[in-house]
């Protein structure tokens, strides 16, 4: 963990900030800079492992993680992290939906079994967990909600799927944000473009070998987003910065929303 190289050092002071999928790529340089900000962290994901090293790097710096397996395709078991997170820290001020997953296939070629893991990853687990710490947001008097989408905007070829579900997300903030906006919960959506993180290294080979290298030229700064690009994003909307901002999806994407597609048709 290194000090932000944008914020003031105690920016989310004492805020418990929860994070899905904290354990690697851009849900852990998340976790880590919300932690150099002064955050109480908690992380979830299906893989112990992760979980256990980021937990251990932060205890070494002495910031406290809460972590526990986490299947956001299981309501109950959402239903329970959560509470047993909001049971360990007394309240729950910021949820990042980080956790999320998909695999490229033409989508004549995707089976009902591969679909349906993919919307019940990123967009039906984006809303049990929402609507698990709301709860405890709107008794608690606030909180924010920041969902990590895509960039989806003039169709995603070659990710049916994750495009269709990322536009529902996309939606669900503008609906969650008016609807909880008396409760004092804010909803946003950060849209990364191509970002060099772990979720790239589980494309298929001849993505990684062939598509990904040639991906910067297609993005109007010409380079890929680093981890951190995304974790700034969120520590803006996190904090004081984002006091007035509710229901927008905040493009962090080198421009490339406005240009073309870096997946070939
Ligand atoms: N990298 C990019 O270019 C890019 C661009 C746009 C959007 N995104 C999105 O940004 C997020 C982070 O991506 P990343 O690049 O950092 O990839 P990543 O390392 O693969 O992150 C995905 C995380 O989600 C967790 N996860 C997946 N399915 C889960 C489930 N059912 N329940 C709980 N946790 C689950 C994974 O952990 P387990 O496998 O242990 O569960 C992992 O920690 C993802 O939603 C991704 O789709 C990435």
């Amino acid at each position: 963990m290194r000090p932000s190289q944008v914020f003031r050092a105690d920016l989310l002071a004492d805020k418990v900030v929860v994070v899905t999928g904290g354990g690697s790529g851009i849900g852990r340089a998340i976790v880590e800079e919300c932690a150099a900000l002064g955050a109480r962290v908690a992380i979830g994901a299906r893989k112990i492992e992760r979980l256990e090293a980021t937990a251990a790097a932060l205890a070494a710096e002495g910031v406290e993680c809460y972590h526990a397996a986490l299947d956001i395709r299981d309501d109950d078991a959402v239903a329970a992290w959560v509470d047993a997170v909001h049971a360990h820290f007394g309240r729950i001020d910021v949820l990042v939906n980080n956790a999320g997953g998909q695999f490229p296939s033409p989508a004549i070629d995707i089976r009902p079994k591969g679909w349906r893991a993919v919307i019940d990853t990123n967009l039906n687990g984006t809303w049990y967990v929402s609507q698990a710490a709301a709860r405890h947001m709107v008794k608690q008097g606030g909180g924010r909600i920041i969902n990590i989408v895509a960039n989806m905007w003039r169709g995603f070829p070659g990710m049916a799927h994750t495009g269709a579900a990322r536009a529902g997300v996309v939606n669900l903030t503008k609906t969650l944000a008016l609807e909880w906006a008396k409760h004092h919960v804010l909803v946003n959506a950060v849209a990364p473009g191509i970002i060099e993180s772990t979720g790239l290294e589980t494309y298929p080979t001849e993505v990684r070998e062939q598509i990904i290298p040639e991906m910067n030229k297609h993005v109007p700064l010409k380079r890929l987003g680093r981890v951190e690009d995304v974790a700034w994003a969120v520590a803006y909307l996190a904090g004081p910065g984002g006091d007035y901002v509710t229901g927008e999806t905040f493009c962090v994407d080198g421009g490339q929303a406005h240009w073309g597609t870096p997946f070939p048709i």
